[in-house]
């Protein structure tokens, strides 16, 4: 039995403590799984204004009280909390960094909920989150073997672990996941001065004339990862879509692995969820229809067990393939179906969805905000879950889809083209339907054919029970970050994965 290893998880959010989107549920569900490997791992992130001491039981930990940690000139304290993330089978300590004007006196995560707005000092908020995870593993006197960073937000902790702190981290390898590369982190130059990095980093940190974070976890981690094999061959070769990062990613392809994003099975699952009106499993799936009256009536839309009801639940920004819908709207409600959609984003989306559901009020229901308990019952009601994403790393609601039976219909994209197969009424093979171009008709001939296929209630079944089948748990995917992190802490590898 090889040794377990101590493994640092950083992300900005984490389920269920802060969670904007997927990367909190990844954040989640993969330390849980490590866990169940037997690793000492624990997780970081920072303590936004909208997290409740009481609901997450946060406490205070002696050895990380006030400290202090400079940003350019002005010098801040933090204060680092405890708290832990659980599922039915594991528990993972959680560390929370306080500080008053960079996390505890702002609601949102990125942004200002009131505005929309980002927060204009997000390069300050990270750079004072990143010195303080390193702080908290010298003062805890915890320095990890394994150091696993996500996203632009968490990436100039390896800047730090490779330039400042040296000598205490000589032994620990740093993993950098990349879930979503449109967002990177970029500031004006002036904002390297505020890092209190050495001048020799300055290089790792520019991209474009302006600071890059995200270019820092691409340059100083030892093995970099990204959640889908369709999506990490993009990542290579599309520069529009990198904002040309992709020859820095080429140059480290051999530090370079795509790995699917798993679900958490103890928490997205119909035969346990709480969260629903009635329980089901790929044996009662006549329960299901139970969760579909209770939805489209939340939705205020007449129940018709006939209709086909598709759901979709979303960041609302232009990544998850608004604009399709939106001219796709007049001649989709043509057909015999219900919409109901979830989320909340983009102020404009917002309202042209708002303004679509007023114009066919018997066929679309929408709902703006963030609903954690309802997003269960979008999963569980709906006989369809609508993805037309325009680019999609992951995504990680098609495989809540799989669980709940409800069918996706997807655009052939990243971790959606990779996990969504078109069904072949022939064959009976497949788990839902799937389209290439990014235009409203293959979209539509998508939704007509699953549609039609509906009407077959044999054959509806059969796609149904292909995809609650599978396994999408995190069994496979979190052994293959095991092994990464194997292979880098080998001495005959040379620190290379
Ligand atoms: P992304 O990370 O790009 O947003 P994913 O498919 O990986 O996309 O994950 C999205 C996660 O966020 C899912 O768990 C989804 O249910 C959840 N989610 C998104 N918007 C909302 C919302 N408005 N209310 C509740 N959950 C939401
Ligand atoms: C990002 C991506 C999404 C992915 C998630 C978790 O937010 O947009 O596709 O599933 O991260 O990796």
């Amino acid at each position: 039995m090889p040794k377990p290893l101590s493994i640092l998880f950083v992300a900005s959010e984490i389920y269920p403590i802060a969670k904007t989107g997927g990367v909190a549920d990844v954040a989640y569900g993969l330390p849980l799984a490590l866990r169940d490997l037997e690793h000492d791992v624990r997780v970081m992130l920072p303590k936004y204004g909208a997290i409740s001491e009481r609901k997450n039981k946060i406490h205070e930990i002696n050895r990380l009280k006030d400290i202090p940690i400079d940003v350019g000139n002005v010098r801040e304290f933090a204060t680092v909390k405890s708290s832990s993330i659980v599922n039915t089978r594991t528990k993972v300590q959680a560390y929370m960094t306080t500080n008053k004007p960079y996390f505890d006196s702002k609601w949102g995560l990125y942004s200002d909920p009131e505005t929309g707005e980002e927060y204009p000092d997000n390069d300050e908020r990270f750079i004072f989150f990143a010195r303080s995870v390193i702080q908290t593993c010298t003062l805890l006197g915890w320095i990890p073997q394994v150091v696993h960073l996500n996203d632009w937000h968490t990436a100039l902790v390896a800047a730090y672990m490779r330039t400042l702190y040296t000598q205490q981290f000589k032994n620990t390898k740093i993993v950098f996941t990349i879930h979503n590369i449109s967002n990177q982190g970029v500031f004006p130059l002036k904002t390297f001065q505020k890092t209190g990095l050495p001048d020799t980093a300055l290089e790792n940190l520019k991209h474009k004339n302006k600071i890059n974070f995200l270019k820092a976890g691409i340059t100083y981690a030892d093995h970099i990862t990204t959640v889908s094999k369709t999506y990490g061959e993009q990542l290579l070769s599309d520069a529009k879509l990198t904002d040309g990062l992709n020859t820095l990613l080429r140059a480290r392809k051999d530090s370079y692995t795509p790995i699917i994003n798993g679900i958490d099975t103890t928490i997205w699952t119909p035969e346990k969820d709480k969260l629903i009106v009635k329980r089901y499993t790929i044996d009662s799936l006549d329960k299901k229809v139970e969760n579909k009256e209770a939805l489209v009536k939340r939705f205020n839309l007449q129940y018709k067990p006939e209709t086909p009801l598709i759901a979709m639940v979303s960041r609302l920004v232009e990544q998850k393939g608004f604009g399709l819908l939106k001219e796709a709207a007049n001649a989709l409600f043509q057909e015999d179906l219900q919409l109901v959609i979830l989320g909340e984003g983009d102020k404009d989306i917002e309202e042209w969805l708002q303004a679509i559901a007023q114009q066919y009020p018997q066929k679309m229901g929408v709902k703006i905000g963030f609903d954690e308990n309802l997003s269960h019952l979008m999963e569980a009601g709906s006989d369809m879950y609508l993805m037309p994403s325009l680019f999609e790393p992951c995504g990680l609601n098609q495989m809540y889809s799989f669980a709940y039976g409800s069918v996706p219909i997807v655009r052939a994209t990243g971790g959606l083209k990779d996990t969504v197969h078109e069904f072949d009424p022939v064959s009976r093979i497949g788990n839902g339907f799937i389209f290439e171009e990014y235009n409203a008709e293959a979209m539509l001939a998508a939704v007509r054919r699953a549609l039609a296929l509906y009407k077959d209630k044999s054959l509806w079944v059969q796609i149904i029970k292909n995809g609650m089948s599978e396994d999408h748990s995190w069994h496979n995917s979190s052994r293959k970050y095991e092994e990464i992190y194997r292979k880098l802490l080998q001495p005959q590898t040379n620190g290379k994965a």
